[in-house]
């Protein structure tokens, strides 16, 4: 046995346990292990994932648990679900892979482990690697495959990992939904059969499913008590979550890129990496381990510039939408500079020369100001932007291009687009998708940021917009026999442009925008400072979107602003106090046309804007409790985030429904230290009298074993009731 150990380590452990054939490897984290079998010329096999395992218990391990195949091949137990299904470039479907030897390797704060395998037969091989983080729980897992055979082998199924999950009375947390309505939760207990979660878009992969899920291992999921494996695919474009539940009662998962008419030719030598499977694993339920932990890993490992506050943006899209003018602009900035915020973004509507952008259906593509509503280009609204004291952030679709645009006059060879067909249009009637397969149109893609960026270098911010699926299988780059690499190929591109990106422009803020959520998910998060988490800016049916989405991304990757009433997508009418009190609950913005808002309203939100300023490291750093479920339905929704040395907290509490003495739950805290005196400070208040409990101190165990009690209603003027009411709650240690 081949163990080469490159450098020395703290927690990921190699355990040799007696006879060569029987030697385990452990991959730890703080917190967890995962353990395999990996005898030399057999069967890598998984044994263990749960909580850090003693040495004690490592010794015994593999008398415990029951073992199945790591990464299992197709082929020589076919009726079993795989990992991996090839065809060999001589026509034989199977596979029958070995462990050669294992490896591990300290890089920064992560341990990683790769099992080196290859088939009996064949020059087949298969890395099966782990990246175990040493300052958060989070294992990420992928393959690396190639071989030497003399013609191409193609992949027909190539997931990122497997784990069987364990017998019994599993739920499965998971998140679907729809453009204007992402993040809506499910949970639901697994049963025998199949289920899969998947992603056919091409373009954007969150909008309906979503790559990440959780599995509550102690039946019925709990919030901040029983045992959970939360796993989130890393991976930008189609997906496939797959969980048989088989007749040995295990539930088996799968994870990879989705290979529905993505088969994959791969040559001699050729390297195929999968994109990591993310694990985690915690005994303090769905919020209290696995989210923390996901959040944690995201802040530190995953987001870009993951622990630097966000600024207060305007963003002019529902201000404005396409009426785009330089004295416009100037009010905007004017008016979120007086509100105390920090950036403007100008959204869509602001290019195109020949075709200039006055709605959806035209320009995409060419990139230049429109001099007729911008006569001083964006040289003048930068300086507008200096002269009132904000940032200036600019909205771009760079993957896209419209038919009536110059970009596809010169280049109707750069789009996706099937041989042989017309193309099949998008938004507006005239959107079509770039190949990002074609390095020339990888280059014009980087193109776009590199120009404004060289000739504007004060841009903060980028909102990267992508608002059309791949609606035509066709690349005119890739050749007519690769053309099933075209989804792997676009994303592939996609990274490529992402990669020159920030290794050019680092310090640059990138929100990813896919008409919404159409981009939450941690392939492209690396590159993005954070996600649009929907077109729907409702503040109610945002409470239920933005819980669904806290399960596994941090409130910092969250942009959530306050809009219009009534809102332009529900049309429904909410006060200002309970908008605001929800986009304080994430990434706080503002999207709305300040010059319609009443002095009063002005006042509310430059209040909310220093309010949350004090609040930002917490709702952004710190960590989540959620405490009450909208989705059960008990007529209100609540959460909290406790900064990490617990001397500080943020408690949000929404009512969701309303009716009169409808009774409603008091809601625990949870998370304080208990030893700990806080003192309670009410947030954006607008009550005529201050709560009871307004600058008084309780202890943490008070708050935690029984809450405060809060008001249904507001006591304002009698004209100014309404049926919404929402408490912003700031905790602060007293010393
Ligand atoms: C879709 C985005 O989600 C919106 O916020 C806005 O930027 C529009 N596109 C602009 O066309």
């Amino acid at each position: 046995m081949n163990f080469k150990k490159r450098t020395n380590f703290l927690f990921g452990a190699l355990l040799l346990t007696g006879s060569l054939l029987a030697q385990n490897v452990c991959v730890s984290t703080p917190k967890t292990s995962l353990v395999l079998s990996v005898p030399e010329g057999g069967t890598l096999r998984h044994l263990y994932y749960g909580n850090r395992l003693s040495e004690a218990d490592l010794q015994n391990i593999s008398a415990a648990e029951a073992n199945h195949a790591a990464y299992p091949e197709y082929g020589l137990n076919a009726p079993v679900e795989t990992a991996l299904a090839v065809k060999h470039a001589d026509g034989n479907m199977t596979l029958q892979l070995e462990v050669l030897n294992v490896t591990t390797e300290k890089e920064g704060n992560a341990v990683t482990t790769v099992v080196a395998l290859k088939d009996k037969v064949y020059p087949f091989f298969v890395n099966v690697c782990y990246r175990a983080w040493q300052d958060a729980d989070v294992i990420e897992s992928w393959t690396e495959i190639s071989h030497q055979e003399k013609k191409p082998v193609v992949l027909n199924q190539f997931a990122s990992g497997y784990l069987p999950i364990r017998r019994g009375d599993v739920w499965l947390s998971h998140l679907s939904g729809s453009w204007a309505n992402e993040g809506v939760l499910t949970q639901e207990p697994l049963t025998p059969g199949m289920k899969v979660i998947k992603n056919k878009d091409g373009v954007r992969n969150s909008h309906t499913d979503h790559a990440e899920v959780m599995f509550s291992l102690d039946g019925r999921p709990q919030e901040n008590t029983g045992n959970v494996i939360g796993a989130a695919l890393c991976y930008s474009g189609n997906y496939k979550l797959r969980i048989e539940t088989h007749d040995d009662e295990y539930h088996h998962f799968f994870a990879g890129i989705n290979e529905e008419n993505s088969t994959y030719s791969l040559k001699k030598d050729e390297l195929f990496r999968t994109p990591e499977l993310a694990l985690t694993y915690s005994n303090e339920g769905l919020s209290g381990g696995a989210s923390r932990n996901f959040h944690r890993w995201a802040r530190l490992h995953k987001l870009a510039h993951g622990t630097t506050p966000r600024k207060i943006l305007l963003n002019s899209w529902e201000g404005v939408y396409f009426d785009i003018n330089q004295q416009g602009m100037d009010q905007m900035m004017a008016d979120i500079a007086s509100m105390g915020g920090e950036l403007f973004v100008m959204d869509d509507g602001w290019f195109g020369d020949k075709y200039p952008r006055k709605n959806d259906s035209s320009s995409l593509g060419d990139w230049v100001v429109d001099k007729n509503k911008l006569p001083n280009g964006i040289e003048g609204l930068l300086s507008d932007a200096k002269k009132h004291g904000v940032k200036f952030g600019i909205w771009i679709e760079p993957e896209m291009a419209n038919t009536t645009s110059e970009l596809y006059e010169k280049h109707p060879d750069w789009v996706l687009k099937a041989s042989e067909r017309d193309v099949v249009l998008g938004r507006g009637g005239t959107q079509v998708v770039l190949d990002l397969a074609n390095p020339a149109v990888q280059d014009f893609v980087f193109g776009v940021v590199d120009n404004l960026m060289t000739s504007y270098p004060e841009i903060d911010y980028i909102k990267w917009d992508a608002n059309m699926s791949v609606q035509n299988h066709g690349s005119q780059y890739l050749t007519k026999d690769n053309q099933s690499h075209m989804y792997i190929e676009f994303h592939r591109g996609f990274e490529k442009i992402c990669q020159r990106i920030r290794a050019k422009y680092p310090d640059l803020t990138i929100q990813a925008c896919a008409s919404g959520g159409g981009r939450a998910n941690y392939g492209v998060l690396p590159y993005f400072d954070e996600f649009w988490v929907s077109d729907n800016t409702d503040a109610l049916q945002r409470v239920y979107m933005q819980w669904g989405t806290s399960y596994f991304f941090p409130a910092i990757a969250m942009a959530s602003h306050i809009s219009a009433a009534p809102n332009h997508q529900t049309f429904r009418t909410i006060p200002l106090k309970y908008r605001i009190d929800v986009a304080m609950s994430g990434r706080l913005g503002m999207e709305i046309q300040p010059k319609n808002m009443t002095e009063e309203e002005k006042a509310l939100c430059k209040n909310a804007i220093a309010e949350y300023k004090t609040i930002r490291p917490v709702v952004q750093l710190g960590d989540i409790y959620r405490l009450l479920s909208p989705y059960d339905k008990q007529g209100v929704a609540s959460l909290m985030y406790v900064a990490s040395e617990k001397d500080k907290a943020v408690f949000y509490w929404w009512k969701t429904e309303h009716f009169c003495n409808q009774h409603l739950p008091r809601v625990k805290m949870a998370g304080l230290c208990a030893d700990k005196q806080y003192r309670v400070h009410e947030l954006n208040r607008i009550d005529n009298v201050p709560l009871n409990y307004e600058g008084k101190s309780f202890s943490g165990a008070y708050l935690m074993a029984n809450g405060l009690e809060i008001p249904y209603n507001h006591k304002v003027d009698y004209h100014k009731q309404n049926d919404y009411s929402s408490r912003v709650l700031y905790l602060e240690e007293v010393k």
